[in-house]
């Protein structure tokens, strides 16, 4: 049931820059899906919600938005907006995503495929 911010390695030259993720590397699970979130609209709230067993990784690759992670110990609001950093989520915690950019595309990577009997929708159950 934990959170925590990852900071990834960016490969910068004359160029512009690059990150890699890896499984198992300085992803700490197997990648089996990936999903991206754009074009949301103004005043919405994604997510609501936490899984019974699926990590993740949320990373703004472009623009910003906010996350606020709940495991019940412990509550707190992640602005990201930094391609080299990604949210760590474990199951079992309460997410929310607002203030997205208008130009926000926030990248997920996820230790399972979709599987919707996977998502607890009422906070009280976590
Ligand atoms: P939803 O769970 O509402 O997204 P969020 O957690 O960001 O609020 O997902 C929106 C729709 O996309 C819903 O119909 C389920 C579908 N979906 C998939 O088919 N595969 C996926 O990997 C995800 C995350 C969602």
């Amino acid at each position: 049931m934990i959170f925590k911010l990852l900071e990834f390695k960016t490969f910068g030259d004359e160029r512009g820059s690059l990150i890699s993720l890896e499984s198992k590397k300085n992803v700490p699970f197997e990648i089996k899906r990936i999903y991206y979130i754009f074009d949301t609209k103004k005043d919405v709230v994604r997510g609501k919600h936490a899984h019974k067993n699926l990590q993740q990784i949320l990373i703004a690759v472009k623009g910003s938005c906010k996350v606020l992670v709940d495991n019940k110990n412990d509550k707190k609001i992640f602005e990201l907006n930094n391609p080299a950093q990604g949210l760590y989520i474990e199951n079992n915690v309460w997410r929310e995503m607002f203030d997205f950019s208008s130009d926000c595309v926030l990248m997920v990577l996820a230790s399972e495929i979709y599987i919707k009997e996977d998502y607890i929708f009422d906070y009280e159950e976590i």
